[in-house]
């Protein structure tokens, strides 16, 4: 299949796994790119510049193909060593870069300047045509529906992606409830250029996660997120468990006089424990309503395959048909 961005990117599908904390490792982003789609390491779970360096190093010994680094630019006081990070990829010789959760338009001269494509993840359309006037090559295009962190305009993908379509000129991705080839071919029908799946890659033999992470994703439904933080401006969609139950209570309970420190056990720095650890309840962790639709656990490119092969025929006999 050829999109605008297969042809940016160089890839052979237009499937991207977008970054994800303590998941993004070079391990699944060597399988997603050497299965034909974009993988990509997650930045700031590498501890240090050096540490991201060795991931990147680790990942081009495991796939000849192009793969990509995430940023992440967060919303805390202490922020990471950003400028550090940017060398490690431009030095590492990345030729792709995601950048999520603020406006990258600081960072983008160095990363322009090494010859990297940039595809910016945001939740809005404003925040798309924004990305596209700094001067951003594509965008991720996150939906309410998405794993992690949706914004605060909850705008579900149906309405957000045509949206987009309709006022960006430059590619973007469909990102958020992307599970199989029906979400491409839909995503393809709403003006997007291909997809970009969170969840949907954690349920992979290829995911380096605990298997108690991927066996809670087959058994849970697409009922079982819930949004967190919305009080503090920082919503996250997160799979429902005892330590979310504590979060929502506080937050009933503090109302607008929550701050971070209230919830900070259950939010900060809980990720190994969950991921690596399998503790399922140890705290919150980011899950789109997608896990309704992951009913198994293939290797990432028995699913790549399988998302191409289904998308073909969904476009060859149930949509050929139809006119
Ligand atoms: C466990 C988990 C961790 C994530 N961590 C990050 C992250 O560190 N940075 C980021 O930009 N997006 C992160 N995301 C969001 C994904 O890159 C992607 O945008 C999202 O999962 C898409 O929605 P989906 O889960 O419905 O496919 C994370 C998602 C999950 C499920």
């Amino acid at each position: 299949m050829h999109t605008r961005i297969t042809a940016l990117f160089g890839i052979e599908h237009p499937v991207i796994q977008g970054g994800m904390h303590y998941v993004g490792f070079a391990e699944l982003a060597a399988a997603v790119s050497n299965a034909g789609g974009l993988g990509i390491i997650t930045a700031l779970t590498q501890r240090t510049p050096e540490a991201l360096a060795n991931e990147i190093r680790r990942c081009r010994e495991m796939t000849a193909r192009p793969f990509g680094v995430n940023l992440t630019f967060l919303p805390v006081v202490q922020q990471p060593d950003y400028p550090g990070y940017i060398r490690a990829i431009i030095d590492g010789g990345v030729t792709i870069v995601e950048t999520a959760g603020n406006n990258p338009q600081k960072w983008l001269p160095a990363l322009k300047a090494a010859g990297i494509k940039v595809i910016h993840k945001c939740t809005s359309v404003r925040h798309s045509l924004k990305a596209e006037s700094i001067g951003c090559d594509a965008v991720s295009v996150d939906g309410f529906e998405c794993g992690g962190h949706p914004g605060e305009d909850d705008v579900p993908n149906f309405i957000l992606l045509p949206r987009a379509a309709e006022e960006l000129t430059i590619p973007f991705v469909a990102s958020g409830g992307m599970a199989d080839g029906r979400s491409l071919v839909a995503a393809l029908a709403l003006g997007a250029d291909g997809i970009n799946m969170g969840t949907r890659f954690i349920a992979t033999k290829d995911a380096p996660v605990h298997d108690h992470v991927k066996q809670t994703l087959v058994a849970a439904s697409e009922l079982d997120t819930r949004l967190v933080m919305r009080p503090l401006r920082n919503t996250e969609r997160v799979l429902n468990n005892a330590a979310v139950a504590r979060v929502l209570e506080k937050e009933k309970t503090l109302g607008s006089a929550l701050t971070f420190a209230d919830i900070v056990d259950d939010v900060s720095g809980v990720y190994p424990r969950i991921l690596q650890g399998g503790d399922m309840d140890a705290g919150v962790w980011s899950c789109g309503m997608v896990a309704g639709l992951i009913h198994d656990v293939p290797t990432v490119r028995e699913l790549i395959d399988r998302i191409m092969a289904e998308a073909e025929t969904i476009i060859r006999q149930r949509l050929l048909a139809a006119l």
